[in-house]
Order: structure tokens, then C-alpha cells, then sequence
């Protein structure tokens, strides 16, 4: 599915109010992982600044057992505490890394911002190699300032 209908189509969910939060990051969760077939698991992890964890609100896709991740661990914990988009062309070659799932070959972790701080984050897991491009990382940073708008 291209990415201007998927825009208009997060754009729909977003705008539910009569949902919660969660249910709207569950529904856009949902949206890309069966839309896009190199997303092939889709999550959203929030921040607790005082903990410094990660904590998983909203996933398509296979269970995890990682549902909540320290500051500085795995892909996601550093994107945590660098405020900048990871993305991993081949998770295998990275020495910090949290496997979730042995058939994941790539990934992208997209921070979250509200009010210019970093309270959480996109991250999708693919199957395929290396096959997230700027388009993913333009598009994902758009997804997340929509939802920045509803928290
Ligand atoms: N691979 C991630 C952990 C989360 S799972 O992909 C769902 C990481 O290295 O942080």
C-alpha cells in the first residue's frame, strides 16, 4: 500500500476520540504490519524517565517476551537515550542488540517526542534484509508527531 493512503488511513485512526490511546496505537500497529510486508512486527515503547525502562503499550505481530527494556539496551534502549532513528540494515551485525525472534533480519526504531522530549518510540522488526529506506524513517517520524498530538 503506498505511503500517502497509509497516511490518510493513520490520519482516520488517529482521529477516533471516542477510543483510547491505546486502542488507536493498537489499531496503527495493526494498519502497517498487515499493509507493508517487510513490516513484519510493529511496537510502540514508552518511556519511564525514572525507571529508565522502556515499557511496551501496543503491538502487531508475534508475542515478546521483551516488554519492558532498560535505557541503553538492545536497538531500542539506545535510540532511548541518543533521541536519533536506529536503523539496523542487519540486526546479526549489531553487538548491541535484543533478539525477540530468530527470523528478524532488520530493523528501525524511531523516536517518539512530545514537547521535545524523548517519551518513547516506533519499532518495527523485518524478516526481509535491509529493507528500510528514508521513505520509512520520513514516514514513521510523521506517524509519531500525529500520535504526539493525542497524548
Ligand atoms: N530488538 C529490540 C528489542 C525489541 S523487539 O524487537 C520487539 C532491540 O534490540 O532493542
Amino acid at each position: 500500500m503506498p505511503y500517502k493512503i497509509l497516511q490518510q488511513k493513520v490520519s482516520g485512526i488517529i482521529s477516533q476520540k471516542s477510543l483510547t490511546v491505546g486502542n488507536r496505537l493498537t489499531q496503527i500497529c495493526e494498519l502497517l504490519q498487515s499493509s507493508l510486508d517487510f513490516y513484519d512486527w510493529v511496537g510502540f515503547y514508552f518511556a519511564n524517565h525514572e525507571q529508565k525502562t522502556l515499557h511496551l503499550k501496543a503491538y502487531a505481530g508475534e508475542e515478546t517476551d521483551h516488554t519492558v527494556i532498560p535505557f541503553g539496551k538492545g536497538i531500542c534502549g539506545q535510540v532511548a537515550v541518543s533521541n536519533q532513528n536506529f536503523v539496523a540494515e542487519d540486526v546479526q551485525a549489531q553487538n548491541n542488540y535484543i533478539a525477540c525472534n530468530i527470523n528478524v533480519k532488520a530493523e528501525i526504531v524511531i523516536p517518539l517526542f512530545k514537547d521535545g522530549k524523548n517519551i518513547g518510540q516506533i519499532d518495527i522488526d523485518s524478516n526481509t534484509s535491509n529493507p528500510f529506506t528514508k521513505k520509512d524513517e520520513r514516514f514513521l517520524e510523521w506517524v509519531n508527531e500525529q500520535i504526539s498530538l493525542i497524548l
